[in-house]
């Protein structure tokens, strides 16, 4: 039996939804979605408001997913223009650099009118309803306006995270056949300056980005860049004269609103691709439930914008409610392990949602630098990206909040645009590990790999048995990738990647990925990607890449590598290999651990057993199963007495 933190009751007494609540409004959800959808739809302002709610098949020979279809809304006025007559003066972002003396603030007022500034700026470069401009920002206000103003014009954003390389963010723009793109001098991260813009200028060197017409620059940092005439145009040029006033475009609920690129099992990162109407119904209401917000919140999600995260619970959800959100550019660590509790007490923050990746390095360094901040005004802790271990959950709750504060572990995907399933503060009993149970309107199901539904306590794939208006719609440029990966392997499911486990009081543990995703540090890598990084060197004849234990990371990335005859695997070479692949994907995507493969284990069709390299890397060479069924069986002996995790 795990422990159970009960809700407290006198939370419980003035929370939005409480046990009752829950029960009731979970059963209504998924008795009748269409009314339960068309009521929670109304918390958004539309030009026509949805008289179809939803229409959505599974079925791979028709599948379509479609909410609110026949209603007209715009994204950014609901996330701006009908808070300015009530909260007009209220900050809506709290700015907080990575240098702590370094913070602002913009109300609600001066975002919609630099929001209004820059869609003019887009429109008068050329940029038009359905166009896409890739964002490559730090998490500075600018990125922020950037998107609203695309969402204000009905342009698709696609950002992309300021860690990735010139490669990576040649593909995105390729892939996207970008318009636009805006991005800063430089970044600044832990004292360190990071060369965007060069990194642009390197992308727009690669194939297939001559789409870009013009690279709009945020001076950042004032440090040295090259310029481009005219293709290169710095942002406060621009934004000079530009009026503070840009009519919103009405939006049909289903026109895109952003693609955002994350890594699968196979090939390419794909464009997962969100929509206006669903998206921000959806992601208002997860955030409005799941953090109790009050209208004297100060809300602080330590995502990038980089990442889905970034875009649900740093803009769009939190803004469409006219919450206030910290904007935050630094690390944890920097200048000290303190730095995340010095910004709690610097703005007072109520709400805080992070990563068990940082919640794990911060208990690293033991208590005193947490315990020498006061956190008094904490009201509400989130974690997501990966799954939690207790010990860390434990240290976040007794230590960070002080055992006054819930856990919100919050179990979702860049497919699921928001929450799926997630503890309530006022409703839900907490257990340490667990993200507990589904949001409203989410059906999941455990299924065993031959598709068959486990009914009670069990373990197996989660798959989600109906839709919800946050779900993504397709992949860019690809319906068919989308069908064939999310839609093929559970007929009438949504196959989520992950497994979990159900309890007895049908508390959701997930177990992590079971396809070939690696979660390093909360952030997807597919080992295709890294394997083809791999042997794109001249002496690499083929890799293989698998997750494996890191204390920190959660999960870190173990390549085997077998060289090309006569070459010999050296120190230097490594290194070499290692550095490839941080300039093809970028630093997160760098191997932890490498090693020499003289052969790989194959079936007799010449297919990778994974499974077997998994259990190498993660120090289980007794648990390798049967090999029997191998090419060359003789390759295991050397790979596990090679291996490097012992
Ligand atoms: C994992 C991030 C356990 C999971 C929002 C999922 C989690 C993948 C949790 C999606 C959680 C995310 N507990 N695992 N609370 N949250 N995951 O697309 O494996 O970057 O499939 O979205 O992260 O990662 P993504």
């Amino acid at each position: 039996m795990s422990e159970i933190h009960p809700v407290d009751p006198a939370f419980a007494e003035k929370a939005r939804v409480r046990k009752d609540d829950y029960q009731r409004m979970y059963a209504e959800s998924v008795q009748d979605p269409d009314g339960f959808w068309k009521s929670m739809s109304e918390r958004l302002d539309w030009v026509t408001p949805p008289t179809k709610i939803k229409n959505v098949s599974y079925d791979p020979a028709d599948l379509h997913i479609r909410w609110y279809e026949d209603g007209v809304l715009n994204v950014a006025a609901n996330c701006l223009d009908r808070h300015l007559a009530k909260r007009g003066d209220k900050t809506a972002i709290i700015f907080e650099g990575d240098d702590p003396n370094e913070s602002r603030t913009l109300t609600y007022r001066q975002l919609h009118a630099e929001v209004c500034q820059f869609a003019n700026t887009l429109k008068n470069l050329g940029v038009a309803k359905g166009d896409r401009v890739v964002i490559y920002l730090p998490m500075i206000p600018e990125a922020a306006v950037a998107m609203l103003a695309c969402a204000r014009i009905g342009a698709i954003h696609s950002v992309v995270f300021g860690g990735f390389s010139p490669d990576s963010l040649a593909s995105r723009i390729a892939d996207s056949k970008a318009k636009l793109i805006v991005t800063a001098d430089e970044g600044c991260r832990g004292g360190k300056k990071i060369p965007l813009k060069a990194n642009v200028d390197e992308s727009l060197t690669r194939p297939n980005t001559n789409s870009v017409e013009t690279v709009v620059v945020v001076r950042r940092t004032g440090g040295a860049v090259h310029f481009q005439s005219p293709r290169d145009r710095w942002y406060h040029t621009l934004m000079e004269g530009q009026s503070t006033e840009c009519p919103a475009e009405p939006m049909n609920a289903e026109d895109p609103l952003f693609t955002l690129y994350t890594s699968g099992s196979t090939g390419q990162p794909k464009g997962v691709l969100h929509t206006s109407g669903g998206y921000l119904v959806y992601t208002s209401l997860t955030h409005e439930l799941t953090f109790d917000l009050r209208e004297d919140d100060i809300y602080w999600c330590t995502a990038d914008v980089g990442w889905i995260t970034g875009h649900s619970y740093v803009v769009y959800g939190p803004l469409a409610n006219g919450a206030t959100v910290v904007m935050f550019d630094g690390v944890p660590n920097y200048p000290d392990f303190s730095r995340f509790w010095q910004v709690v007490d610097k703005h007072k923050v109520t709400l805080f949602y992070t990563a068990p990746t940082a919640i794990r390095a911060l208990m690293r360094e033991g208590d005193e630098p947490v315990k020498k901040t006061s956190r008094k005004s904490l009201r509400i802790l989130g974690t997501v990206g990966e799954p939690i271990n207790p010990e860390a959950w434990n240290w976040y709750y007794r230590v960070v909040g002080e055992e006054r504060c819930p856990i919100m572990d919050t179990w979702w995907q860049t497919e699921t645009g928001g929450f799926l399933i997630t503890p309530l503060p006022g409703a839900t009993d907490l257990k340490p590990g667990s993200a507990t149970l589904p949001f409203f309107g989410i059906k999941p199901a455990i299924v065993d790999a031959e598709g068959k539904v486990q009914e009670g306590a069990c373990t197996g794939n989660l798959v989600i048995a109906d839709s919800w208006p946050g779900q993504m719609r397709t992949v860019y440029g690809d319906h068919q990738r989308f069908i064939d990966t999310y839609f093929k392997a559970y007929p009438g499911n949504y196959f989520t990647g992950d497994g979990a486990r159900r309890d007895e009081h049908g508390y959701y543990w997930i177990t992590g990925r079971v396809d070939d995703v690696i979660n390093v540090s909360g952030h997807r890598i597919g080992t295709a990607e890294v394997e083809s990084a791999l042997v794109a060197h001249p002496k690499v004849a083929e890799a293989a890449v698998v997750g494996c234990h890191h204390d920190i990371k959660g999960q870190g990335i173990y390549a085997f590598v077998t060289l090309n005859a006569g070459e010999e695997g050296s120190d230097e070479l490594k290194k070499e290999l290692i550095a490839g692949v941080r300039k093809e994907i970028g630093p997160i995507a760098a191997p932890d651990y490498l090693q020499w493969a003289p052969g790989l284990p194959k079936t007799r069709s010449g297919k990778i057993m994974r499974r077997i390299l998994r259990k190498i890397a993660e120090n289980a060479p007794d648990q390798l199963g049967d090999v029997s069924t191998l090419a060359d069986p003789g390759v295991v002996k050397n790979l596990v007495e090679e291996r490097l995790i012992k």
